[in-house]
Formats: structure tokens, sequence, C-alpha cells
């Protein structure tokens, strides 16, 4: 989604907000600009598409800006309004002394923009933000003081927002503030930074302070002031970035993708160390802060999460369900908030995010918490949003994904899924010894498992070259790796732009059958267990349509030649463990007819890293 940078000190300030946007490049966006003060004059540069079109309007006038050292800049993935140069931030008011730039969607943009334009104001763009801009311009012509302007006009407006603001007439300043979007400033000597997101600034400073809602920093050249929404100051709390600037580095991969496909068996490793120390003793899960007794007495959990993290709460739950014999419902967070749902003060509700800031999953956790029940949160980023909303906060330490695919962080959240319900399994004694020994020690090996299978990793290369050309894929399964095939086919879909669907196996018969013919790949997830006859029998009902059957397997079953055009085996894995195991090829294959297909790998069309709006 949409990324803000924000630049005050000596040093040249295009390239520090060029190279800052970059580093959100990730999030996914389709235009950009910045707004830089030079000379006591605003000069504003937009371009549609991606950063290098905005890199070369720079360049036809560096001799305006080269020595501007302060300045705001801006990535916009399009809500409202097209993804035009008029709609790209920065917006400025009618008289241009002021610029803006915005995340988020300011929810009452209609009604303001009435009152605005009955004011005088001429609105030039599609876009809610332009009228945050005339707004503060409105306030800042009563106050001459930018960041009281800030304090007043957000008191006026509804939603959720980011916003860093210039204006031509103060003496070097930024102002910012944010409520429901995240905003960080990073310190460093003699110059500050803003940004929506760390890897904007990680290689300048590790020193940053994070607004809470409602806060407005103001930053001068030497100085920032913290404040409430009423103007009084606050005490600043600094604190140290965990991020290496290197996580952002491609490390050799052709992308960001394929590097964090194969960082999936060190991601297990590192949350596994200190959680199993060996499979016959109690996991060690101090992050949930439920009593023994409040967990012994669970009768039910909610799993709310979006996309691939949804993917991975339909096998988190069923595993806690098979583990614990506690019942679990799952449920897309943009669902689970506009019905009238029945969670309670005795229902644990978990939270799975990789970013710990999508706006439908954020909503839903604050509307259960308002409820009274127990916020777990498991996510990648322990300094989001959501990790802020948790009672208990299980941080899946997958390092930063860049690729909008998500693969490793997905990888974490199993992993951390079955932490956390051996964990219960172990407090509640609702598994047999016997059985959780083995699934702790067979977890422990699967980083190998998967470095063997990547170190294979060209049979799934051929594989994808055979099926690049379909329109359309299938992938199925059943039990536990159904959300599997789901993960499998968005993935596919994500970034090769081709229909993939994932379907339960058995429900191929009650309609998607129609669709078989001799072009359709069909991808079946034929894991050893307790659906692998009724799996291999579906995957013959297919056949018999002429469908171009692909297996992915751990089984030797030799008849598995007659019925499959293409196997790829996988490492041997116990089925309740098996779609760790099984992600990863689906992901290769992902990849591969991607690249093949020449497509944008790390961002594809239309897609953000982190959804920030509803
Ligand atoms: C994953 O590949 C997708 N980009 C997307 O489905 C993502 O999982 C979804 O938007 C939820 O994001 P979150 O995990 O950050 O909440």
């Amino acid at each position: 989604m949409c990324g803000i940078v924000g630049y005050i000190g000596d040093r040249p300030v295009a390239d520090i907000l060029i190279d800052g946007l970059h580093q959100l490049e990730y999030r996914g966006y389709d235009s950009a600009g910045i707004a830089v003060k030079c000379e006591d004059k605003l000069h504003i540069y937009k371009a549609e598409g991606k950063l290098d079109n905005l890199s070369s309007v720079l360049m036809q006038h560096k001799s305006e800006y080269q020595n501007a050292t302060m300045g705001i800049g801006h990535i916009r993935w399009a809500t409202h309004g097209a993804p035009t140069v008029v709609n790209a931030h920065p917006h400025t008011c009618n008289c241009g002394n002021l610029a803006i730039v915005h995340n988020g969607i300011i929810e009452n943009y209609k009604e303001l923009r009435e009152k605005l334009e009955k004011q005088g104001a001429i609105f030039r763009t599609q876009t809610d933000t332009e009228t945050v801009a005339h707004l503060i311009a409105y306030k800042y012509a009563e106050t001459k003081d930018l960041t009281k302007a800030v304090q007043l006009a957000t008191k006026e407006i509804e939603g959720a927002y980011a916003l860093c603001v210039i204006h031509n007439e103060e003496k070097d300043k930024i102002v910012a503030t944010k409520r429901n979007a995240p905003l960080l400033v990073g310190i460093g000597e003699g110059e500050y930074f803003v940004a929506s997101d760390v890897p904007a600034i990680i290689k300048y400073t590790k020193k940053a302070v994070y607004l809470e809602d409602n806060q407005i920093v103001t930053l001068t050249k030497n100085n920032i002031v913290l404040t409430d929404e009423c103007g009084q100051e606050l005490f600043l709390k600094i604190e140290t970035l965990p991020w290496e600037p290197v996580a952002l580095s491609k490390m050799g991969y052709k992308h960001f993708m394929l590097k964090e496909i194969h960082e999936q068996p060190d991601v297990i490793r590192n949350i596994l160390v200190g959680k199993i120390h060996t499979s016959e003793e109690p996991i060690i899960l101090n992050e949930v802060k439920l009593t023994n007794d409040t967990l012994k007495n669970l009768n039910r959990i909610q799993i709310i999460a979006c996309g691939t993290s949804l993917h991975a709460a339909m096998i988190g739950k069923y595993i806690i369900e098979n583990f614990c014999g506690i019942a679990v419902d799952v449920e897309a967070s943009s669902e689970y908030i506009y019905r009238k749902n029945v969670t309670d003060s005795k229902t644990l509700v978990i939270g799975v995010s990789q970013s710990g800031e999508t706006a439908d999953t954020l909503t839903a956790i604050k509307q259960a918490k308002a409820k009274g029940s127990h916020i777990l949160i498991i996510t990648n980023r322990p300094d989001s949003a959501m990790a802020r909303e948790a009672d208990s906060l299980i941080p899946v330490s997958a390092g930063i994904e860049v690729s909008v695919a998500a693969t490793k962080s997905y990888v974490a959240q199993l992993v951390s899924f079955y932490l956390l319900a051996m964990y219960m399994a172990e407090i509640k004694g609702s598994l047999d010894e016997s059985v959780l020994t083995s699934l702790k020690s067979d977890l422990t090996k699967i980083p190998q498992k998967i470095e063997q299978m990547l170190s294979h990793k060209e049979q799934i290369q051929s594989c994808a070259r055979l099926y690049a050309n379909t329109k359309d894929f299938i992938y199925i399964a059943r039990g536990i790796n159904y959300p599997t095939a789901l993960e499998g086919a968005l993935k596919l879909k994500e970034i090769s732009y081709i229909n993939a669907t994932g379907y339960p196996a058995g429900e191929l018969k009650h309609g998607p059958i129609a669709m078989l013919d001799e072009s359709m790949p069909v991808l079946s997830i034929l894991m050893k267990g307790s659906v692998y006859e009724k799996l291999l029998s579906n995957s013959e009902e297919a056949k018999a349509r002429n469908a171009r059957m692909i297996a992915l397997t751990n089984s030797k079953d030799e008849k598995l030649k007659d019925l499959f055009e293409y196997i790829i085996e996988v490492p041997d894995v116990q089925e309740l463990l098996s779609p760790i195991i099984a992600i990863v090829p689906l992901q290769l294959i992902a990849y591969y007819i991607a690249e093949y297909l020449g497509k944008d790998v790390d961002q594809p069309r239309n897609l953000a890293k982190s959804v920030t709006v509803e």
C-alpha cells in the first residue's frame, strides 16, 4: 500500500526520499511523488507508475531542488481516484504553500470537501487526501502555526491516516501525525526521518520513536517535539530498531521471493530455539499469557486473518482441534467485522498477520477486544499496531519479508501454530505423550528436509515450464492439506495472474469437475495418511476427464506413474506436519511460472504488502 518518507537535515533530500521510497516499494504502489522546500519555495514532482518514472522527472529539474535539504515523499496505491499524476501525492492547498502526504483513508472526505468548497477551496483531484490539504491550510491561515493547524484539522477528520505536512511560510519544519496507520520518526545526528515503515530509514539510523494514535510530532533540523492531541508535550520513548539493512538485499537471488523461499529452513530453526529443547521436554511458550486453568477450560477459539495468513489459520484450526479437542472457528477478518458475531470474554481470539497492520484484521481484533476476549496475536511485526492490541504476542520472527507474495512468513505462522497447539495439548493433557514426542522430534527435522527439497529444485522448475502457458490451474487436497491447496493456488494467482483455484478434492464432483478437460492441469497434494486413498480416487476421477494430472507426494507408490503425467517428490513426513513441507514446492512452482512468463515477481500488479485499508 502507500508509503511515506520525510527528511529534514543537511543532506540532499531528494536522494534520501527516493531511496527511502525504493525501500518501501515492496508494499505495492502505482504512482509516486515528492515535495521539497528550497529557497522558500515548495517544489513538487510526481509521476505515474514506478519510481524510475519519478526519477526521470527529477533529472529534468535537478537545478531547482539540488540544494534542498527537507521534504516529504510518497508512493500511492490508488483508493480514491485513478493512479494518475494529478492524484499522486503530495497534495497542496490552493495557494500551493502547503504540501501533504497521506497513508490511509479519510472516511468523511465527502462532507469535508463540500464544506471546504463552500469556503472557497478549489479541488483538483478525486482523492480523499486533498481535503486534508485544504483543511490544514485553512487552519494554518487562522493560527499561523503548522503544528496547531494539524492538531485542529485532525479533530475534524474521521478515518485512518498517517500524515506528513510541510509549509512554505514555516521556517524549515515537518509536522506529522497518525491514527490507525503506522508512522515512526528516525533520529539521526542533526537530522530526522519520518517513515511509514522501518526499511525506509534503517540505512540511516537505528534510533526511532513510534508515534501512537493522535500524537503529533514537529521536526526541525535540531529538534523534535512530540505532543498529544491537546498540544501537551510528551516524553520521547526512543527505541532501537531490530532490523539489519542486509535483510533488504537480494543476496544474489534474482528475486526477493526466491531468497525468502530459501530462508525458510533457517526461519523454522530460529523459531524453535528455546521452545523445544528435547522431544521429551515440554514446549516453552512464555508468550502465552493465559493461565493453565483458563487454557484447560477454554471451549472455543476464533482465529481471524486475511489471505495467506487465513490459510495458516485454517491449518491452525485443524491442528488445535486435533491436538486439543477445542472447537475452533476461522473467519476472514473482513467478514467477521460486519456480522453479529458471538465472540465473548470466554473466547480466545487469535489474530494472524504477517504485517500486523492489515486493516480488516486490526478492526476485527479491536472488536473482539472490546467484547472482553483474550487477544493472542501471531505476527511477523512485533512493532505493529496489532501487536500493541495483544494480550499474548507470538512473534514469528521470520525477518523482514520484502516480496509481496508471502512465503517464509506463512511457514513461520504454521510453525507457531504447531508450537501453540502442542503447548496447549500438553497443558490439557489432550494428546498421547508418544504422539507429542514424535511431533516435536519430527518438527525439528523439517528444516533439513526443506533444504533437501530446495537442493533439487530443478525438478520443480521443469514442471513449472511444462504448465506455464496454461490459463487455469486447479489444486486439490483433503484434510490438513486443503488449506495448502488454497495457498498454492493463491501464490500462483498473485504472481503469474493465472486463474488458479484450490478445492477440497471431495468437492470436485459437486461442480468443479465440469471444468476438466485435456487443457486443465490438476495438481493433487497427495501426502501419505488418513485421506491418501480418498484423494487418489478423486485424482482418478479427474484423470478420467482427461485433466493433466500432477502429483505432489511423499509416496513411492508405483501406481502413481500411470495416473500422473508429472510427479513432484517431497521428503517423507508424518501427515500432521505435512503442510510445512508441501507448501514449499507450490511456492516454487508459482515462482518459476511467474519468472518464466516475465512477470514482476516481487511486486505483482494491483497488490500491496500491507493492506492498510478495509
Ligand atoms: C500473501 O501472499 C498476500 N500478499 C496476502 O494475501 C496477505 O497474506 C494478506 O493481505 C494478509 O496480510 P497480513 O498477513 O499482513 O495480514
